[in-house]
């Protein structure tokens, strides 16, 4: 992970919000008008005591009457403050939220195969949220508390030089050098809990999807004992955060009565009249909240700026493979044949070699099977054809263009692909099904949905295409889940067809539906079938086996047509 300094943090974290600097300017004002009137009630309150004791004769409902006055202002502006600060904060939290789902997008798929989700929930969730204290609580509180300050000093240097001296130490140690040491002392700590947090929910998330199997082969100990560690080791962490919390909080307490001490002696030693020596003394009192907002930024600040770390790093991590945006969009209509070819393809997983020197060609409306051990590296290829990783050695050519060469979205939109499991998003079966051709009419729907043999389950259904997932409880069988995938695919109507196992969670019935569905209607469409079983090649052209990281020459290619047979299916009556 690129690590930044806190200064760099801050200044990256600060471009990002540079479009409500106007709002944040309303907060700053706001926020130092707030400080000035609570310091000034204190000064007032002062005086009064002053005037009571006699040694003063402004008419006191002068005092009490300003007094009033700062304490509305007081209210108004603490009110304005924290509107305007958090007002800010969440819209900057909002438009975080959309960089990183864009940028986990760009990054996508390799990103979401190799890394965690665990850390990429996390960072979705509970980092963008602490990223608020660096908006909320730093960047006014930094502004206000140099505005005051330096007020302050020049204000109480007109009566007293040497007490503002005083005051000028005391709010350097309290506003600089406190944070500093704290948030050194605390980076690391705010760091490693970022971490273990994000491990936690890795965990957690592992955890859920295992609950079948954490039951059958008695692994629940052992996932109790996991979570017990790694929550401990998160406690820990945090315990030491509130112990660097707490000396923060009463370092910062010593240093306010001190420097109330420091200053009356000095006011003594100087000869300073009790009229002028109270009112300062009281004021220097009350002026240090303005100073000690950022002391006490060291602590929450370190886990805001390691979460916002995180997230920059995120923001500017480069895509495995660059989507192609300046190349060619694919016209398959009258596209060159073979309409796939891969030249001497070689790729590897970081030092783990897959494909090596791989070739293939598929002629247009050719049905191709592959076929496979596993690992060999059958999905690899079809992720490889739609350029989801970056091409090693070798070339991978659709219509004669090197997928490198092509627009991705173009190659996108010319190519579906489908995998084991088709997922479902949040809405109607009708927005499920929009999402491969957001404008098709009712008609293509029905149309998409009888070739993928879902249409009477669809139309038995009281709301039909409008029924909703919740409705239906997201219970498909996976049998309805392909279909609907298939449907998807006929609706987008793309020219090529990627298919990884689209049959294998499927028993031979729904099996034998989606084949026959796919045979029937993907005329003129060139289809490439990956599969374990060989029943699934019963309605492909040509199957090719391919074999685990050795040479695959055109000669070593094998045909299997003709051994496959098919076997016998058993119709059965279902109720
Ligand atoms: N994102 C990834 N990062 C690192 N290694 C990977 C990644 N995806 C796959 N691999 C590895 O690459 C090899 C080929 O994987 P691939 O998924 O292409 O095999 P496959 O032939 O489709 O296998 P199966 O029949 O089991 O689906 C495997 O050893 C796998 O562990
Ligand atoms: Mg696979």
């Amino acid at each position: 992970m690129k690590k930044r300094s806190s200064l760099k943090i801050m200044l990256d974290l600060m471009i990002l919000a540079k479009v409500h600097t106007r709002d944040l300017v309303i907060a700053t004002l706001a926020g130092v008008t707030s400080f000035f009137s609570s310091t000034g009630i204190a000064v007032l309150a002062a005086l009064l005591i002053v005037r009571l004791g006699g040694f003063i004769s402004v008419p006191i409902y002068k005092i009490t009457i300003s007094m009033g006055v700062l304490v509305c202002t007081r209210g108004l502006s603490r009110y304005l403050e924290q509107y305007m600060n958090h007002l800010v904060a969440f819209r900057v939290l909002c438009t975080l939220r959309d960089k990183v789902f864009a940028a986990v997008r760009r990054l996508a798929p390799a990103k979401i195969e190799g890394s965690n989700k665990g850390s990429l929930i996390s960072m979705i969730t509970s980092d963008i949220e602490l990223i608020e204290v660096f908006y909320a609580h730093t960047i006014s509180p930094i502004s206000i508390a140099v505005i005051c300050g330096l007020t302050y000093i020049v204000l109480i240097a007109l009566y007293s030089p040497a007490i503002a001296a005083v005051t000028l130490i005391s709010y350097l140690v309290m506003g600089i050098g406190l944070p500093i040491f704290f948030s050194k002392w605390s980076k690391e700590t705010g760091r490693t809990l970022r971490q273990k947090i994000g491990s936690l929910n890795n965990i957690f998330l592992d955890l859920l999807r295992g609950m079948t199997e954490i039951m059958q082969f008695s692994y629940r100990k052992r996932a109790i004992r996991i979570v017990e560690k790694t929550n401990k080791s998160l406690v820990d962490h945090q315990a030491v955060l509130i112990e660097q919390l707490a000396l923060l909080l009463a370092l910062e307490d010593v240093i306010v009565v001190l420097t109330t001490g420091a200053v009356i002696v000095t006011g003594i030693l100087t000869g300073l009249s009790t009229s002028v020596l109270l009112p300062l003394a009281f004021g220097i009192f009350f002026s240090f909240p303005a100073i000690a907002n950022v002391a006490s930024l060291g602590n929450g600040l370190s886990q805001s700026l390691s979460c916002g770390e995180r997230v920059l790093n995120l923001l500017e991590e480069k895509p495995v493979a660059d989507e192609v945006t300046n190349g060619f969009d694919l016209d398959l209509e009258d596209g060159s044949d073979p309409i796939i070819v891969v030249n001497d393809l070689s790729f590897s997983y970081g030092d783990q070699p897959v494909l090596e020197n791989f070739n293939l060609e598929v002629t247009q409306g050719e049905f191709l099977g592959i076929q496979g051990i596993s690992g060999c590296g059958k999905s690899t290829l079809l992720k490889l054809i739609m350029y989801f990783w970056p091409l090693e050695r070798g070339e991978i050519l659709i219509s004669g263009h090197s997928v490198q060469k092509i627009n991705t979205q173009s190659l996108w939109h010319n190519i579906s692909y489908m995998t084991q499991s088709t997922e479902f998003f949040e809405g109607t079966i009708r927005d499920n099904l929009l999402i491969a051709k957001p404008n098709s009419t009712e008609k293509e729907l029905r149309e998409a949905l009888d070739k993928a043999a879902i249409l009477d389950f669809v139309d038995n259904l009281e709301h039909g295409l409008d029924t909703t997932l919740t409705e239906l409880g997201d219970n498909f069988s996976a049998g309805e889940r392909q279909r609907f995938g298939l449907a998807r695919c006929f609706l987008k109507g793309a020219k090529i067809l990627l298919l990884d196992e689209p049959t294998s969670n499927l028993d031979t019935l729904n099996e034998n539906i989606i084949l026959d569905a796919l045979k029937r209607n993907s005329d003129g469409k060139t289809v490439l079938l990956v599969s374990h079983r060989e029943s699934c090649f019963k309605i492909c052209d040509r199957v090719i086996r391919m074999q685990k990281k050795e040479s695959f020459s055109k000669t070593r290619q094998r045909l299997y047509k003709d051994k496959i047979q098919t076997p016998r299916t058993e119709h059965m009556n279902i109720r």
